[in-house]
């Protein structure tokens, strides 16, 4: 064991999701029994940055394994771009690197997507501090480990509400859209859809053509299939879409004042009653796939990922992203994690299985 570490802090960052609070509890169970302490600190990198922070000891771990959410709070706020109490955003990088010493950290933890990845490898960077991260998001678009947890609970979730669109879906033979998160990635929409049967299928990652998605519906119909699922990823979008989006980026107007456009799933759900007279229904999910306990693949999960992160700590092994490959915990250095997405392609083993079963991509 590396004897010099005596004291660790642990940050939950980015969007929450199932499995932060077990694999909190899997980096605190592992350090406490090598008498290392451990500091969490509150709402991301905010509570790095304005020093807010509590104690974490075995009282705090329980009934952690099962709860939903992360009990130190999280924000998107990051030390390069912190808001500050009069609405400017600053640099508080230097404030944060200071904190992490005034609180005698030796190592930071921190838990998050993939701009956590990329702001934590920031941060070890500007100060020379012992960061190790662990990938959280139910979109599962981190790259270089297999899954990232919360992603099974995600589309557990997701899977059991096309379960019960489709009773309804086929007593009023509608077609129900099911709007499913998953920012640019498809994999939630993708693995929900294959999970729940739906009959097309929408990701960001493949461009969908409006009229080919319509006539999946007509061909269902003319095969005596009277009602439709469609599972829609938050970020699908058409070509024209895309070139609307790309237009607007080159005016360089501040997001803030771009005018809010429909998601695409509203307005494929208008296109379709439009154009085919059929009743025509859409649910969104939302923040219902992020809440709530974690399913046991991803308590499993997050217990491997937290106490690989305590051995690295008691190893003395820094600057890595602990990742999930063939079942078992590897170390991936941050700089090859930190900026880097992993998406759906064409070639990947569900798209094959999406194109054995005839579900419609929308192309
Ligand atoms: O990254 C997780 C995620 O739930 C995405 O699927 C979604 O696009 C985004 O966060 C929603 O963010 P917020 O909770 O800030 O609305």
């Amino acid at each position: 064991m590396n004897k010099k570490v005596k004291s660790i802090g642990i940050l939950t960052s980015g969007g929450d999701c199932p499995g932060l609070n077990a694999a909190i509890r899997g980096i605190v169970k592992t350090v406490m029994r090598h008498n290392i302490s451990v500091i969490g600190i509150l709402d991301g990198f905010t509570g790095l940055v304005y020093n807010r922070v509590i104690q974490l000891g075995s009282r705090e771990m329980i009934g952690l394994l099962t709860m939903g959410g992360t009990i130190l709070g999280t924000s998107r706020n990051k030390p390069h771009k912190m808001p500050a109490e009069d609405g400017s955003v600053r640099d508080m990088t230097g404030a944060a690197i200071e904190n992490y010493h005034r609180l005698g950290l030796d190592a930071l933890v921190c838990l998050g997507g993939g701009g956590t990845q990329k702001n934590a490898y920031r941060l070890m960077q500007e100060g020379n501090l012992n960061i190790i991260t662990l990938p959280k998001t139910i979109d599962n678009d981190i790259w270089g480990t297999d899954v990232s947890f919360g992603y099974d609970t995600g589309m557990t979730i997701a899977c059991e509400a096309i379960d019960r669109l489709h009773t309804t879906a086929s007593s009023h033979q509608r077609i129900m859209l099911v709007d499913i998160m998953g920012h640019n990635a498809g994999w939630l929409a993708l693995s929900a859809g294959i999970a729940g049967g739906a009959d097309i299928i929408l990701i960001p990652e493949i461009e969908y053509k409006r009229n080919k998605v319509l006539d999946a519906i007509v061909e269902r119909r003319n095969n005596d299939r009277r009602f439709t699922i469609i599972s829609v990823a938050e970020g699908a979008h058409t070509s024209k879409d895309n070139h609307k989006k790309a237009a607007l980026k080159q005016t360089k107007i501040d997001p803030e004042f771009i005018p809010h456009t429909l998601p695409t799933s509203e307005k494929l759900a208008s296109f379709i009653e439009k154009n085919l007279g059929i009743e025509t229904r859409l649910t969104s999910l939302g923040h219902l796939q992020r809440g709530g306990t974690p399913t046991p693949f991803d308590r499993v999960i997050s217990t491997q990922l937290g106490t690989m992160a305590g051995e690295l700590i008691l190893k003395g092994e820094f600057g890595v992203m602990v990742a999930l490959r063939n079942g078992d915990c590897i170390p991936l250095p941050l700089e090859e994690v930190a900026g880097k997405k992993k998406l759906v392609t064409m070639d990947h083993p569900l798209i094959k299985t999406v194109h054995r079963l005839g579900i419609s991509l929308g192309i």
